[in-house]
């Protein structure tokens, strides 16, 4: 039995729209325990960016308590959450957000030279996770040099470079053709077995979802097992 990872207990998030309060997330509860795989699904505006930013301590939910290997992270400091954020989580957005001017194999680097690994050994490793995702070809290339879906390899690798415990992907194939978004898809379950991380998958694609060993819709501010 593996453990648990990440705990929502009663989380809300509203937004204050003019005098009304537009109500988001309201008490959703969820457990993401080590290792496992699970997909979030729900309509446009359903929250599922909202939740996850709650979850990666980008966003303070409005009550209620996110906890990491059961520490609240509400009650972390600025500097904490970043070192957290750097070390345990790994993010994966829709659009890579790497960073132009660099190459691949230094995008991959540079979360591990932020937590202080020497250059070499954060190179060493950034071109072991870009063999791996299928980039053997495409260290010295930049973001533009690459195609989206290699983009989205390199965006991958960057997440799992110190070896985080979660990874928050939201729509990591959102904006690649079928074929392709399926393949990403599909090397994102094999380094969740290879490497025991943990990943929380944002996506609209329910046949995607459905390789997950568990998925759960968003609906009217709350989170249900969906119906398969
Ligand atoms: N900063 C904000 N201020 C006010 N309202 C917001 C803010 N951020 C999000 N919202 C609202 O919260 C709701 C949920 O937004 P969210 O981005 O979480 O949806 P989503 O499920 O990720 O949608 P999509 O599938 O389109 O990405 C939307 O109605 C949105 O307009
Ligand atoms: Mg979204």
């Amino acid at each position: 039995m593996h453990s648990m990872l990440m705990e929502c207990r009663q989380l809300s998030r509203s937004y204050q729209d003019g005098d009304r309060e537009l109500q988001v997330l309201k008490d959703v509860n969820l457990t993401v325990h080590a290792g496992e795989m699970l997909a979030i699904v729900g309509s446009s505006g359903s929250g599922k960016s909202t939740l996850l930013h709650c979850m990666g301590g980008l966003d303070k939910p409005t009550s209620g308590d996110v906890l990491f290997a059961g520490y609240a992270i509400q009650d972390w400091s600025a500097n904490q959450l970043a070192d957290w954020r750097n070390k345990e989580l790994g993010f994966i957005y829709q659009f890579h957000h790497l960073l132009p001017e660099f190459t691949a194999l230094e995008n991959v680097a540079m979360p591990q030279l932020i937590a202080g690994v020497t250059t070499s050994a954060a190179k060493a490793r950034a071109e072991r996770l870009l063999r791996r995702v299928g980039l053997a070809e495409r260290l010295q290339h930049r973001p533009a040099e690459l195609s989206g879906g290699e983009r989205q390899r390199v965006a991958i690798a960057r997440a799992l470079a110190n070896s985080p415990r979660l990874v928050l992907a939201d729509e990591p194939t959102g904006n690649l053709d079928d074929s392709t978004a399926e393949q990403v898809f599909e090397l994102l379950l094999e380094l969740n077995e290879e490497f025991d991380t943990a990943f929380v998958i944002v996506t609209h694609d329910n046949a995607l979802a459905a390789k997950l060993p568990r998925t759960l819709t968003l609906h009217h501010g709350q989170l249900a097992q969906a119906e398969s």
